[in-house]
């Protein structure tokens, strides 16, 4: 067993729903449990770097479940291994990982929870070897994360996806038009395929079955032919056209991910009116998905996966990540995520019944 008397508690990379939830969990449990006493870094790793840490409190930690965001703050610009330093006019990436480290074993931390997607996930295995003691709890609304079958934070990104298509089903109806809802995910497409099912999406793309505009738009004329006027197509914003590249937003340097994906669907939609002669509009949800309380699901999810890091913690169990396998809490080891992103399997049975209530994929060769 671990001699533990004090931990610290972290939130990397960007925000979550059911984040709050987590730090609760953990909180409560160190705190009521085993009577240790839990301080939060603030802002991810910049914290960890500048030596910002918190004390919590069982009073700091009451009545935040079902809140969104994050009590701690976050960043996703600040790798210990890799930390942007002014020099002059420019900037350089230093190596701070051994002042990190120097930082948490001052404050006396014995054990550090470190909840993050996979960036700060891969810069918490590589504190781990550093002699750091570490459990991780993934994060991310994109669900995917490799070593865990969900996250927390995509039901509710779900939920609020599902939401709007429903409600852009008005318009599309009222004014016989093409919408088209543009959902996060990075390069997966989770998202996607779970609102565009859930919503009844006539068109799901997701970067994992790239589409052809031919396709798209003769499920369009298909629509048309059988009297239906208008088609909702749910688009992820890594999705790409057969042999074409996803489309960038933006990038920003100074990010441990530079590349922001976003801006398909109005690619989509041009491209649509003028292939079928319908109006189109498109509607980019972007962060809207994370925003808010989390569903009741994430919250229990969080939960879970907040209490069992802290068993893991217990029980001397470090260099884990917590995950859900096979529907039970369980843990993996902390190299998983960075072995890559976990994608949508082409064979996943989501797809099948989807394909099988008419839903195309855009990569038919005829609307169906
Ligand atoms: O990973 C979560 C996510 O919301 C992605 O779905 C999206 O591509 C990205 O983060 C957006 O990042 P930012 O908040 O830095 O714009």
């Amino acid at each position: 067993m671990a001699e533990i008397k004090r931990i610290g508690i972290m939130t990397g990379g960007g925000d979550c729903p059911g984040l709050n939830a987590v730090i609760r969990a953990v909180a409560k449990r160190a705190l009521f449990e085993h009577g240790w006493e839990v301080f939060g870094i603030e802002d991810g790793y910049e914290g960890m770097i500048k030596a910002r840490f918190r004390r919590l409190t069982a009073a700091d930690v009451s009545g935040i479940l079902t809140q969104g965001g994050t009590i701690l703050g976050t960043s996703n610009t600040s790798d210990p291994y890799a930390y942007l330093l002014r020099r002059g006019k420019g900037t350089v990436r230093r190596d701070v990982s051994v002042r990190a480290v120097g930082h948490v074993r001052e404050k006396g931390l014995d054990a550090l929870v470190l909840i993050g997607g996979d960036g700060t996930l891969h810069t918490a295995a590589r504190l781990a070897k550093a002699g750091l003691r570490i459990v991780g709890v993934p994060k991310t609304i994109d669900n995917d994360l490799r070593g865990t079958d969900r996250t927390f934070g995509f039901d509710t990104a779900v939920s609020v996806a599902t939401e709007a298509v429903d409600r852009l089903h008005t318009t599309a109806q009222s004014h016989h038009r093409i919408m088209i809802v543009e959902v996060m995910g990075r390069r997966a497409g989770w998202i996607a395929l779970y609102a565009g099912v859930a919503g009844g999406g006539d068109i799901i793309l997701i970067p994992e079955i790239p589409y052809t505009l031919d396709a798209v738009a003769a499920k369009i004329h298909f629509r048309r032919s059988c009297g239906k006027k208008f088609s909702i197509v749910v688009i992820a914003e890594g999705a790409k056209p057969k042999g074409g590249e996803a489309v960038i937003h933006k990038r920003i340097e100074t990010s441990v991910d530079p590349v922001r994906l976003g801006g398909v669907g109005f690619v989509l939609g041009d491209e649509l009116e003028r292939l079928t002669g319908q109006e189109a509009r498109c509607v980019v949800l972007g962060h809207l998905q994370r925003g808010g309380s989390p569903t009741p699901s994430d919250r229990v999810l969080a939960t879970q996966l907040g209490a069992e890091a802290v068993r893991l913690i217990a029980r001397g169990e470090f260099g884990r990540m917590v995950a859900v396998r096979g529907g039970k809490i369980s843990s993996v080891s902390l190299d998983e995520p960075a072995k890559g992103q976990r994608l949508v399997p082409l064979d996943h049975p989501l797809i099948t019944a989807a394909r099988a209530v008419g839903t195309s994929f855009g990569d038919e060769n005829a609307g169906g």
